[in-house]
């Protein structure tokens, strides 16, 4: 629970310290400059696209929905979609950035994945975007997986893209990010295949990069107002300046082989269906 309280802290602060620029800075690398989180964003979205296109038409639930990036996005389309957050703040950016583009078929809802307010088979598919690998606590993941089951409706899709390192969990990270075994925790619901599974990023030019903001990145610095010193400024923008290059370099090899080499991408998409 004190886990759950401090998670609620750190969006709601990534989400004010972060959320005035109107793109997706507060949830991708919040600290980042340059165009990697734009590419962060492409390489998703190319990689979702033809999944989230065969959803037209349904009821849609957007689990931790942040500021409301795939909610916007399904919307547009003429879904209906009830964007979820734990965060208060976030949803205050999502409700805004939705007006601005006059989405008037999208709801928010502050709440937690492993307690969803709404009756059983509400929903056609449910979506999660980066959100179940933030749930480092085990008990906390295994209470949301039959949330999400209980909620979805019996023909309906369960479409995760999360985070995906047999090797490493990113406990030290500035956002703590684990590996789950997706396939094996949806198959307490036997009905429920996994469907499809598809590659996200293979960003072999951009490894590196991350590696070094996860190791050395002043993220956390930022949300508690610390200053950093001239010299940190100064080689972080050499350092985003080169990550932009790295992205322009990764582009083709990440559209080519990220299926090809699943095991390599960082994320991967799953498509639970009955
Ligand atoms: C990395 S962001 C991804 C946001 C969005 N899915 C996207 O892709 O743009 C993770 C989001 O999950 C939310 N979150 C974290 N734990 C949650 C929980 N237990 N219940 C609901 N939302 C949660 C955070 O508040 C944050 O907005």
């Amino acid at each position: 629970m004190s886990d759950l309280l401090s998670m609620k802290h750190f969006w709601n602060r990534t989400a004010k310290k972060f959320g005035g620029k109107e793109d997706y800075t507060p949830v991708l690398i919040p600290s980042s400059k340059g165009l990697l989180n734009w590419y962060v964003d492409f390489l998703q979205r190319t990689a979702l696209n033809e999944i989230l296109l065969q959803i037209v038409g349904k009821r849609v639930l957007d689990l931790g929905c942040g500021v409301g990036r795939w909610s916007a996005r399904l919307a547009a389309t003429g879904v209906h979609v009830i964007g979820l957050d734990l965060s208060r703040e976030m949803v205050k950016e999502a409700k805004k950035r939705v007006a601005k583009k006059k989405l008037s078929n999208v709801d928010f809802v502050v709440a937690s994945v492993h307690n969803l307010p709404f009756t059983s088979r509400t929903f056609d598919a449910i979506l999660s975007v980066t959100v179940l690998q933030h749930l480092v606590d085990k008990l906390a993941f295994r209470l949301a997986v039959s949330d999400i089951i209980r909620v979805v409706e019996a023909e309906g899709e369960i479409v995760l893209l999360e985070y995906f390192n047999k090797k490493i969990d990113n406990y030290s990270h500035q956002f703590p990010t684990i590996t789950h075994n997706y396939k094996e925790a949806f198959s307490i619901d036997k009905k429920l295949k996994l469907d499809e599974i598809r590659g996200v990023d293979l960003s072999l030019f951009l490894r590196p990069f991350n590696y070094i903001i996860k190791k050395h990145g002043r993220y956390r610095d930022q949300l508690e107002g610390k200053s950093l010193s001239i010299r940190y400024m100064v080689l972080s923008e050499l350092f985003y300046f080169l990550a932009s290059l790295a992205c322009v370099l990764s582009l083709p090899f990440d559209l080519a082989f990220r299926d090809i080499f699943l095991r390599h991408s960082e994320h991967t998409i799953y498509v639970f269906r009955r």
